[in-house]
């Protein structure tokens, strides 16, 4: 590829969008389409790790995404659960450490579990995949201000302690440096509530492609986009 090593960004963060689409473009249910993604999301973890990505944030289901209809967030549940069990199974051979971003307590009590065993599991292996599940920016920042609060009413913290960095330890990232690249494939141009705290300097890139049909050259072609902006940071 067109790309110097040295520049494959350490964290790369992708809205795994359009799967939808790709279904109605085949006459295929919705569901079909989904199923579609997570092979596209199995294909680009496996290529974020030959590229030598260190962290991987996926946006899987929103806060959101609930309003869809019973019947797709049930099949998005039953793949997410079928993911997880195969990846457990594969867990030596891939050598992924799960992290979920998200409240998962909205999940069923079987997913939770296979979430937390997934997490535990793989805590000792070296490429970091950030499952985004039932996951929304603005939640994310509720909680963390949630869990401040109580923690300066229980004396732990006064409220002149806040700084960036210690709101950012209440967050789901704690310990993830920021994402230099975002990905929205699918032709839309928007976060959609993911990462809005983490991205303040990402660069965002938006491809047409859906994702089902997401390719390792879409993700270098992205990082060759993201290899040719000049980040300033606020400065000159
Ligand atoms: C992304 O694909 C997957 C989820 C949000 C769960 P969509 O289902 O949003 O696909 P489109 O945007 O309708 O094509
Ligand atoms: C964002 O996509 C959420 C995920 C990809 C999981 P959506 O399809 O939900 O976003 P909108 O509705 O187009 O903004
Ligand atoms: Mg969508």
């Amino acid at each position: 590829m067109a790309v110097k090593e040295n520049n494959i960004p350490r964290h790369i963060a992708i809205i795994m969008d359009g799967n939808g689409r790709w279904a109605k473009k085949r006459g295929l249910p919705r569901t079909a389409g989904h199923a579609a993604g997570a092979e596209a999301f199995r294909r680009t973890a496996n290529y974020c790790r030959t590229l030598g990505v260190e962290y991987l944030t996926v946006y899987a289901f929103s806060t959101e995404n609930w309003k869809r209809s019973e019947e797709e967030v049930a099949g998005i549940m039953r793949l997410l659960g079928k993911y997880l069990e195969e990846a457990l199974a594969d867990m030596e051979k891939n050598r992924v450490r799960f992290k979920f971003f998200g409240d998962l307590s909205r999940l069923s009590p079987q997913l939770q579990k296979l979430c937390y065993d997934a997490q535990n599991r793989s805590a000792d292996y070296d490429v970091q995949v950030n499952f985004c599940l039932n996951y929304g920016g603005r939640d994310e920042i509720v909680k963390a201000s949630a869990a401040f609060a109580r923690d300066v009413a229980e004396g732990k913290h006064q409220p002149e302690d806040l700084t960036e960095e210690l709101l950012s330890s209440y967050l789901y990232s704690k310990d993830v440096p920021d994402p230099e690249l975002i990905i929205r494939p699918s032709g839309e141009k928007r976060t959609s509530n993911f990462l809005l705290w983490q991205s303040a300097y990402s660069e965002y890139v938006f491809l047409n492609v859906l994702w089902p049909d997401f390719q390792p050259k879409d993700l270098d072609e992205a990082i060759s986009e993201y290899c040719r902006r000049n980040r300033r940071f606020g400065g000159v």
